[in-house]
């Protein structure tokens, strides 16, 4: 059955980085009732193969279309990458599939830039998807990868607008390969914690550009062409997490900027 605009959104990542999506999500939309789901008992998925990404991401869409979602947002670069064209063809029909990537494609297509940098975990890295996309749009423009393994985890760990943080991100972003370019892509949904100590590590000089923003644009736009916006918020938001623990919690707060309750959904037993 096709769905219906006053079913809630579903939200997924492998930990609470996507939170800082979902939070831009529940502002610009607050008759939206959203539904998260962190993976943790698989974090990080960056380090993963694309093959595991790929089922933790059909099991977690299967949960949230059991919810009766009628969207589902891959709130994280990395199953972007591996899983959104799969789940796409699975679930055909049975709810709309927004991707993280798209949206920061298109801005740096709409931006004009000519020299880009995006940092991002292994598996995003390893897809190639961004430099994929972008080439495939204007072969002009030079796509510079990283692979930033530490920033996820340091970030969930509570480490960031700190001494550690600080020279992590200086020892990435002085790698040679970022040299000269004109904007930053933030390919990780947790790098937003960071944006401030990356703009100033590059004072100011550059733009940089994280998945927010975009995201929640482009999640109107579609909501609105499907003609799917919800009239009315039937229920409180919802926040699930594989596997609970308290400091889990206190990070999820910072990362959404409000008092929110984890609970614990056993979905792998
Ligand atoms: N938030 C995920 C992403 O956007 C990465 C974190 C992880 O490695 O699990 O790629």
């Amino acid at each position: 059955m096709l769905p219906t605009s006053d079913q809630p959104i579903g939200i997924f990542d492998s930990g609470i980085g996507g939170l800082t999506v979902a939070n831009a999500i529940h502002h610009a939309l607050p008759n939206e009732q959203l539904i998260y789901f962190g993976d943790t008992v698989h974090l990080p998925y960056g380090d993963k193969s694309a093959d595991a990404i790929r089922y933790y991401s059909l099991k977690i869409s299967k949960f949230l279309l059991e919810q009766h979602c009628k969207m589902i947002i891959i709130a994280c670069n990395s199953a972007s990458s591996a899983a959104y064209d799969m789940l796409l063809d699975f679930f055909e029909g049975k709810a709309l599939f927004v991707n993280v990537v798209d949206p920061l494609v298109q801005a740096v297509i709409s931006h004009n830039y000519q020299n880009v940098g995006v940092i991002a975990t292994k598996a995003t890295i390893n897809s190639s998807i961004y430099k994929n996309k972008i080439k495939t749009i204007n072969q002009k423009v030079r796509v510079n990868q990283l692979a930033t393994p530490l920033l996820a985890p340091m970030i969930e760990e509570g480490f960031y607008r700190g001494s550690i943080s600080k020279s992590v991100i200086e020892n990435y972003l002085s790698h040679p390969d970022l040299k000269d370019i004109d904007a930053l892509l933030l390919a990780c949904t947790h790098y937003p914690l960071i944006r401030d100590e990356i703009n100033t590590f590059y004072g100011g000089k550059i733009d940089i550009l994280d998945s927010t923003d975009v995201v929640r644009e482009d999640v109107i736009s579609i909501l609105q062409k499907e003609n799917m916006l919800s009239p009315k918020r039937k229920k409180e938001d919802q926040f699930y997490v594989s596997d609970y623990t308290t400091s889990f919690e206190e990070t999820a707060r910072n990362f959404y900027g409000e008092d929110i309750r984890l609970e614990a959904m056993h979905i792998w037993t």
